[in-house]
């Protein structure tokens, strides 16, 4: 069984789609253990222990320096004897530190179709609001392992939505997210748990 430990930042439905699927039977070689914060305040803590998920809030402002939270992050995961680490909806980026120790290990969501709509500055909302003023009429969500380009690592699953006349960057984030964010992010997931995905470089092949 490995361990998942989930890296949150505030509303947590991804966490919550993790949850369900895990209650569901879908993620069979896994188990969340942990939910990491960086906001004290984010309600993706509460979600955690209502399902008696353990919980540990850091925050990049309680340190001198990046790299100081760098190690301090990795080691905090070091000791929850993180197998794989998820970020769902996590907007602290993560340093070298970290991504070197649990290299391949970490997965991220994204909401759009990596390449479109992805990099620095390109989160939350934010990306919705880009992908209306370009007018593409179809984006969607990555997963994705974490490498030290930002959204730049291995792709594991994308899954495709449509846009609608009329869309507004939230009514298109709650589609994303119900159409895309909380199906491919379990089952990438589960994937991983049951060592179905190998990386070859930047190239990912689902074992079937
Ligand atoms: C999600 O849409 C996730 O894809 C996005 O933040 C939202 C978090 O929602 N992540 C990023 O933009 C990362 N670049 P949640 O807290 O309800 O899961």
């Amino acid at each position: 069984m490995k361990n998942i430990v989930v890296l949150v930042s505030g509303g947590g439905t991804n966490l919550q789609a993790l949850i369900d699927a895990q209650h569901r039977g879908e993620i069979k070689a896994g188990k969340i253990t942990c939910v990491i914060s960086s906001n004290p305040n984010a309600y993706a803590i509460t979600r955690a222990e209502q399902n008696g998920i353990d919980t540990e809030v850091i925050r990049r402002k309680d340190f001198k320096t990046f790299d100081e939270y760098d190690a301090a992050l990795t080691q905090l995961l070091q000791s929850k004897n993180a197998d794989v680490i998820v970020l769902a909806g996590f907007m602290t980026i993560l340093g070298k530190q970290v991504i070197r120790a649990f290299e391949n290990r970490i997965i991220n969501i994204h909401p759009a179709l990596i390449p479109s709509f992805c990099g620095e500055g390109y989160y939350g909302l934010r990306v919705h609001e880009e992908a209306l003023k370009k007018g593409v009429k179809v984006t969607g969500a990555t997963a994705h392992f974490v490498n030290e380009i930002c959204d730049g690592g291995p792709i594991i699953l994308q899954k495709a939505v449509e846009i609608k006349t009329g869309d507004t960057p939230e009514v298109l984030q709650k589609r994303v997210m119900e159409q895309a964010e909380w199906k491919i992010l379990p089952k990438a997931v589960a994937l991983f748990c049951e060592d179905k995905i190998k990386v070859s470089g930047n190239i990912t092949e689902i074992i079937s």
